[in-house]
């Protein structure tokens, strides 16, 4: 079966920084990829290639049968590779229920729907995705909330949430629960992860936590310098040596040591 996504030969560089090197891996439909790496390994630069959000200076990406290297990114978003908004693109003044309704009102029609201004955002289509997509990420009792006072995981929630309201085939996550509690965090994640399943989304999420990526990768890809030193699943992807050494110590060990 053709993958979902295939990346063969990908390379970034600025100047003299070479932040992605040789990236070649192919994902199939619906499997949930977690990226670990330390700082500075390349992991948000790949995403952003992936996204168009960052052009590779090397390499091709395709997405099923079509080449999207170099696409812009609301065109690869349109056709079905979204990511997390980030905090700004939400709308702090507004509730839950008018953020939801303007994400879906701009996935279902992107350019129409900012150039007429005016346009009601509550249309029939409108309002039943957006309570789908509050009832789905278990938002609905904030639903009234304006969003500049929610807690931080509800926040979280409402902002992949909004990513997911095009109904993409492909969810990039760039560390999706930096800054929630520990506490909290495998209660975020089982939300989102069981609403993107329900959806059957391909997921590609950073992060640091390696129970958490333990606990929802079906696969690891591990960065180092611009390049995967390993890639496979969690398991085998963590004992790896390289990655024991040359991925941020602490954590990992003492993680690895309760898997
Ligand atoms: N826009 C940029 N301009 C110059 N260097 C960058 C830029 N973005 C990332 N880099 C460099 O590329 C490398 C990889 O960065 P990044 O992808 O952000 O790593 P990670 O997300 O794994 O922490 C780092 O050395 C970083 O300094
Ligand atoms: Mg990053």
């Amino acid at each position: 079966m053709t993958p979902i996504l295939s990346v063969a030969g990908l390379e970034k560089t600025f100047g003299s920084v070479v932040a992605a090197r040789d990236i070649t891996i192919d994902v199939p439909a619906e499997q949930t990829v977690g990226i670990i790496g330390a700082n500075g390994a390349g992991k948000t630069t790949f995403v952003n290639m992936v996204t168009g959000h960052l052009r590779p200076s090397k390499g091709t990406i395709r997405f099923g049968d079509k080449d999207i290297t170099g696409m812009a990114s609301r065109d690869i978003t349109r056709l079905g590779i979204s990511r997390s908004f980030q905090v700004a693109q939400i709308f702090p003044s507004l509730t839950v229920f008018e953020n939801m309704c303007v994400a879906a009102a701009i996935a279902r029609d992107a350019d129409g729907i900012l150039r007429r201004a005016f346009t009601p955002l509550r249309s029939g289509q409108t309002v039943a995705e957006a309570e789908a997509a509050i009832e789905l990420f278990q938002i609905g009792s904030y639903r009234e909330a304006r969003v500049a006072t929610l807690p931080q995981g509800i926040r979280k929630l409402l902002d992949i949430a909004m990513a997911v309201a095009g109904w993409p085939r492909i969810l990039l996550l760039d560390e999706p629960t930096s800054g929630i509690s520990i506490e909290e965090k495998f209660g975020l994640m089982d939300v989102v992860m069981s609403a993107l399943k329900s959806r059957r989304v391909t997921i590609l999420f950073v992060e640091h936590d390696m129970e958490i990526i333990g606990r929802y990768a079906d696969r690891v890809l591990a960065f180092y310098d611009g390049t995967i030193i390993a890639d496979g699943p969690p398991a085998e992807a963590l004992a790896n040596e390289r990655v024991q050494t040359l991925i941020s110590g602490t954590k990992l060990r003492t993680e690895a040591a309760h898997a």
